[in-house]
């Protein structure tokens, strides 16, 4: 499975690169407003130094909600770095974009998905990739992984190769009920990265280590 960071913060996105674990990025406008990003410029300024970093998919969402505006804006971005991936809301109007940018070579995301055959419309649309959003199903008390599962099985029944990124991921378990479920991808917060590397029994076992160590040598 392959690891993204759900984050617009260049920091957090260093020192999880340095630890293996950025294959990709996603941003959305919202994660893009919490580091302060005020102005185009420095929206295509940060998308271009992650690109440049992670040498992997990075996207960046587009603001517009007319297909035209999609387009223009999706046509914009693509320019600034060619492993920006456009991230299109799933509406009509974004599969209508979807569409003419898959067309063009230029690789989609379709975010905000909620059930299955919305990821469907947008495999058939030409996106790359498709995120379900997981952690807003669980919220409201909907099993989020059961779109992950049965996206899947879709896509397998139909051979699509759009890959799933699995979204709104809150805490480890959605990690690796994910995993379990052979998604292509889970994009991931700095916070849950780190406790996945965590778990009481290293901490003691590694300090027991130490001890024993330092106590035979006085
Ligand atoms: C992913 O592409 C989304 O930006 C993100 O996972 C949404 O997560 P949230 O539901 O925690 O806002």
């Amino acid at each position: 499975m392959k690891f993204f960071i759900d984050t617009a913060d260049f920091q957090e996105i260093r020192e999880a690169h340095g630890l293996g674990l950025v294959d990709g990025v996603t941003t959305n406008p919202s994660l893009c407003a919490k580091v302060g990003i005020k102005t185009d410029q420095q929206f295509e300024d940060l998308i271009r130094q992650i690109c440049e970093l992670v040498q992997g998919p990075v996207s960046a969402e587009v603001t517009a909600t007319d297909a035209a505006g999609m387009l223009a804006q999706g046509r914009h971005l693509a320019k600034i770095h060619e492993h920006v991936a456009v991230k299109i809301p799933m509406t009509p109007e974004g599969l209508k974009a979807t569409r003419v940018l898959a067309e063009e070579g230029i690789k989609v995301n379709v975010t905000l998905i909620f059930q299955p055959v919305q990821a469907m419309l947008a495999a058939k649309a030409g996106a790359a990739f498709v995120s379900p959003f997981i952690g807003r199903l669980d919220d409201i008390s909907q099993r989020g992984m059961e779109i992950v599962e049965q996206t899947l099985t879709i896509f397998e029944n139909y051979g699509f190769d759009t890959e799933i990124i699995v979204a709104s991921i809150r805490n480890p378990l959605h990690v690796l009920e994910a995993a379990l479920a052979g998604a292509d991808i889970a994009t991931v917060p700095f916070g849950v990265i780190m406790q996945l590397m965590k778990h009481p029994l290293t901490d003691a076992g590694l300090k027991k280590f130490l001890e024993d160590w330092e106590r035979v040598r006085g």
